[in-house]
């Protein structure tokens, strides 16, 4: 018989992230368990969505395209001045949390590109 689950996986992912910020670690062992499937299925379904996490991230989430476009307007310098600026790296967070850093594809703004 199979089983009836409250909330489908991915709302449980959103409402786990919502309440802290990524999906920790035990969440995802505690969602395997319960659901009765590996942890390697869990971290498939978060891993194929970009706006799930599980890592913590900063409280400003600072993004940067370098899809072609962009990359042809120079974006690499412009990710190379924020990584200076704030001393991390792409996918990292600052020390104190504020900032995120992440390198992504087209955003939508390339009319915007002068
Ligand atoms: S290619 Fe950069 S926003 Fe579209």
């Amino acid at each position: 018989m199979e089983k009836f689950y409250e909330k489908t996986l991915l709302e449980e992912l959103h409402d786990i992230q919502d309440t802290y910020g990524y999906i920790p670690e035990e969440q995802i062992i505690r969602i395997a368990k319960t659901r009765n499937m590996p942890k390697s299925q869990v971290y498939g379904v978060i891993s194929f969505y970009s706006m799930l996490h599980v890592k913590p991230r900063g409280r400003y989430i600072v993004r940067v395209c370098d899809s072609l476009s962009c990359h042809l307007n120079n974006s690499e310098s412009v990710v190379e001045m924020i990584k200076e600026f704030l001393g991390i790296e792409s996918g990292e967070t600052t020390a104190d949390k504020k900032f995120t850093l992440e390198v992504v594809e087209c955003l939508g703004h390339c009319g915007r590109v002068r």
